[in-house]
């Protein structure tokens, strides 16, 4: 258990990602013994807040439950400072608080400076950061950086040249939160961990590979980020790119950072480019209509605030991506995500090739193909699903479904994804974090998608909210002679 000496700081103390993912996850750090008594936080923002504000905004965002002892003890690590990030007055003032921090709380000069506001302001935050000297410590200092990293990939790049001008790239630790979520993790160990599907893990043996996220809420309140986003950049630049990446990745041959990063460059590298007028036989784009989700009805996503009553912008994306290597030529990679959907869950489904005969079903029946259910969220665990023997004398078989439920069997306290991250920053593990690379080829890729969106407005589908996604998403996967599986598809 090592327990690591820093200070965090973060901009956007008084923000709301701050208050829901970042103080709880820091807290849970401590109170699993994880954090020495020699960190700090940092907290900066605009508003005039004092120690106190941040301390009571931070035990505020704790929930009820926890110790007030444990909460006072924790909170004494943290400070509060009112910034202006273009003021360079603000950096020299936090200069010499950190070094006062350092002496307080034996803190070796270790620093983790974490963006957790509007992306504008990154590329300023970096260059004062250098140009005031606020990266020349006695110990190591490092960036966090979230999403968005960029709107495209020259805004992207552009980014990227403003934070390397003050931290290299092994400083930067771009967040993917799907990254820190236990059963994306697990992915690579039921991979490389098992014999009995590494063997099987080729276009030998599997027919397609679906990754369904879900969601039930629609955009609440960030229609103006979202109009510029969608779900294209929202959701498939990041997150779905590094499920498909470690789906796809070759074994790396060792299990560090470097190793398996270019394992998943590798899968990058090799989606195939779509022609621009062929990007709709690939990609389906569609937005919500208005409909039911749990028995109340919501409105349709261009009556939502902050959202041009015209927009055009997707909320819901499907898409066949074609990978053009030795181990996956032939095999479709299908992704979905959107919001406002009937369920919220994450899945993955393999769905291994049919047997070259059926001896047990009539003609025209089909043998239930073998599936492997990864279930991310919210359930986390593994399904399999063979066939059996159909009970009785009619003979025949039947599906039947293994379960391994891996949140009922490690009953302790599984760490949020947050709580992951940053413990592996102040660790100094970039594995689990979007390396240059990874972003530079995703936004390629994704680029190529919205270009063509953008000169064919036409596209876009509607979808009624609470459904599964427009009929056209569906088609996608018909023309392959594929459906959708759909979740928990056994009991339905
Ligand atoms: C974020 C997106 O990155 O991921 C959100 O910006 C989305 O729009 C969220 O809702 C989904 O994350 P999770 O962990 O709830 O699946």
């Amino acid at each position: 258990n090592i327990k690591p000496k820093s200070t965090l700081v973060i901009f956007g103390a008084t923000g709301d990602l701050a208050k829901r993912k970042l103080y709880p996850s820091i807290f849970n750090l401590f109170k699993g013994n994880k954090l020495s008594e020699e960190f700090a936080v940092v907290g900066l923002g605009r508003r005039p807040w004092s120690n106190e504000t941040l301390r009571d905004t931070v035990k505020q965002s704790l929930g009820q439950n926890e110790d007030d002892g444990l909460i006072e003890r924790f909170c004494e690590h943290f400070y509060y400072m009112p910034f202006d990030v273009q003021e360079k007055n603000s950096y020299h003032e936090l200069n010499v608080l950190l070094n006062e921090l350092d002496t307080k709380h034996h803190i070796p000069g270790n620093r983790i400076f974490y963006m957790a506001m509007a992306p504008e302001f990154f590329g300023t935050i970096a260059t004062n950061l250098k140009s005031e000297g606020l990266t020349e410590t006695n110990g190591w200092t490092r960036l966090i950086i979230e999403k968005p990293f960029g709107h495209d990939l020259p805004s992207a790049q552009q980014l990227n040249r403003e934070i390397r001008e003050a931290f290299s790239e092994d400083e930067i630790y771009r967040i993917d939160h799907y990254l820190g979520k236990e059963m994306v993790q697990n992915i690579e160990v039921i991979r490389f961990g098992n014999a009995i599907f590494e063997h099987l893990w080729s276009n030998r043996y599997i027919e397609n590979i679906q990754i369904t996220s879900s969601e039930t809420l629609g955009v609440e309140d960030r229609g103006g980020y979202y109009e510029k986003s969608g779900a294209l950049r929202d959701m498939v630049q990041n997150h779905m790119l590094q499920m498909v990446s470690l789906l796809a990745m070759d074994p790396p041959l060792r299990l560090t950072p470097e190793e398996i990063r270019s394992e998943k460059i590798k899968v990058l590298r090799a989606l195939r480019p779509i022609p621009n007028e062929k990007v709709s036989d690939y990609f389906v784009r569609a937005q919500y209509g208005p409909g039911e989700i749990d028995g109340n009805e919501v409105a349709g996503y261009r009556s939502e605030s902050n959202v041009d009553p015209e927009s055009y912008t997707e909320t819901y994306v499907a898409g066949k991506l074609v990978i053009d290597s030795h181990r996956w030529a032939g095999v479709p990679f299908y992704i979905r995500t959107g919001k406002r959907l009937r369920v919220k869950s994450t899945e993955v489904v393999i769905q291994f090739k049919d047997l070259p005969m059926n001896l047990y079903l009539n003609k025209e029946e089909k043998v239930h193909p073998n599936l492997l259910i990864i279930h991310i969220q919210p359930d986390e665990g593994i399904s399999l699903v063979l066939n059996g023997k159909k009970m009785g004398m009619s003979g025949g078989s039947v599906p039947v479904q293994l379960d391994y439920c891996n949140d009922c069997v490690n009953t302790g306290n599984t760490p949020e994804a947050y709580e992951r991250l940053i413990y592996d920053c102040m660790l100094g593990d970039a594995t689990n974090f979007a390396h240059w690379d990874e972003v530079d080829l995703s936004w390629t890729y994704i680029d190529m998608i919205s270009k063509a969106w953008e000169s064919r407005d036409i596209d876009i589908h509607t979808y009624e909210s609470g459904s599964m996604g427009p009929k056209a998403a569906d088609e996608l996967l018909e023309r392959d002679g594929n459906h959708w599986w759909s979740i928990n598809h056994i009991n339905k």
